[in-house]
């Protein structure tokens, strides 16, 4: 598979951690700074150890599992190790991990002393097909995703197909989501291979196909001012779910990809209703996902709360909710203002499909 590039910099996909070991070998930063959590400190550090053996200049910082680390203290956290490191502009900060280490890893680094370089080397599913991809960085503030962030371009990424091989299954589905949302708003043709495919187990080429739709986006519109709304499909009504679920359930907090599946099912619903998709496409998208995915049990006393994340979307204009929703499989259409009834519909309907299982 051919090294992809992005906007200024590559995404390796073959050898990758032998890639990164030559990144670090030919660049002239002074020094390096390995981010983890505890999870990807046990499982995947030991190989990265393993390629950089006999270089200079490493430390590691290391931050809890779990989306409870993307805020500000466990930013201050990494600020002030970088700090008592003696960290200069000349280091890099290599992000190994998921979304929460690539998107907390790249707004340290692009804040500290007004930004340093940094890579990242994404572990999970959901890193590789989405989040190291695109130059997103950012924090959450009481649980609202993203909300403090910049748009800053790593240097390079780095994805080892090797390190989804241990992922638990939970893990897989989470970045499923987003392979699945990649067919569904730009590539009919993708969307019936991965329908077609082992989805328990996706192939290194379906991985590096969504990577490829992804870069395409952004690439375009590195800034979200059009063509990349359409990534938010689901993500309207699955942010506010997850942000729900992370306040609620604990340790059993839904993961971010079965929230954005919750939030496909709501938006197809909605696509249906305002934009054109088909009755038989949004039964298909349904019958998809629900065979995928547990289902979330959403009274109808909580849709009020519900409603209240979606008004602190970072995506809305003059206080309108702001939906990205398919006019077909295939084809997404932006900037759909949604009412609270209609989104209210929506909720009402994903309450009433049947599910093969229930968390
Ligand atoms: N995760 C959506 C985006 O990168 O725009």
């Amino acid at each position: 598979m051919d090294t992809i590039k992005s906007i200024g910099y590559p995404i390796y996909f073959s050898d990758s951690l032998g890639q990164l070991a030559n990144f670090i070998k030919q660049s002239k930063y002074s020094r390096f700074f390995i981010l983890t959590d505890e999870n990807t400190g046990k499982h995947c550090l030991p190989l990265l150890n393993e390629k950089l053996a006999g270089m200079e200049n490493f430390d590691l910082i290391e931050i809890n599992a779990g989306e409870e680390s993307k805020d500000i203290d466990f930013c201050i956290g990494v600020w002030k190790m970088l700090i008592d490191f003696g960290a200069d502009r000349q280091s890099l900060m290599i992000n190994l991990g998921g979304g929460v280490v690539s998107d907390l890893g790249g707004f340290a680094a692009s804040t500290f002393k007004r930004g340093i370089d940094f890579v990242h080397v994404p572990t999970t599913l959901l890193s590789q097909v989405d989040a190291s991809v695109g130059g997103k960085t950012g924090i959450d503030i009481d649980s609202i995703k993203n909300i403090i962030g910049t748009f800053t371009q790593p240097k390079a990424v780095f994805i080892e197909y090797d390190f989804l091989k241990t992922l638990p299954a939970r893990q897989i589905l989470s970045g499923l989501a987003e392979m699945l949302k990649h067919g569904l708003i730009c590539d009919s043709g993708y969307w019936s291979l991965l329908k077609a495919s082992d989805l328990k187990k996706p192939a290194p080429e379906l991985v590096y196909y969504s990577v490829e739709i992804k870069n395409k986006v952004v690439i375009e519109d590195p800034k979200e001012m059009g063509i990349r709304k359409s990534l938010n499909f689901g993500h309207t009504v699955g942010h506010a779910v997850e942000t729900y679920s992370l306040l609620n359930d604990g340790g059993k907090a839904l993961s971010h990809g079965e929230a954005v599946a919750i939030g496909m099912i709501c938006e197809s619903f909605l696509s249906h209703k305002k934009a054109g998709l088909s009755a038989d496409e949004l039964e298909e998208i349904v019958n998809v996902i629900s065979g995928l995915y547990p289902k979330y049990s959403i009274s109808e006393d909580i849709f009020a709360e519900l409603y209240t994340y979606m008004q602190k979307d970072k995506k809305n204009q003059n206080g309108k909710i702001n939906c990205t929703l398919l006019t077909q499989i295939g084809q997404y259409s932006i900037d759909h203002v949604c009412t609270e009834d209609e989104l209210y519909e929506s909720l009402k309907y994903y309450t009433k499909i049947q599910y093969a299982t229930f968390r």
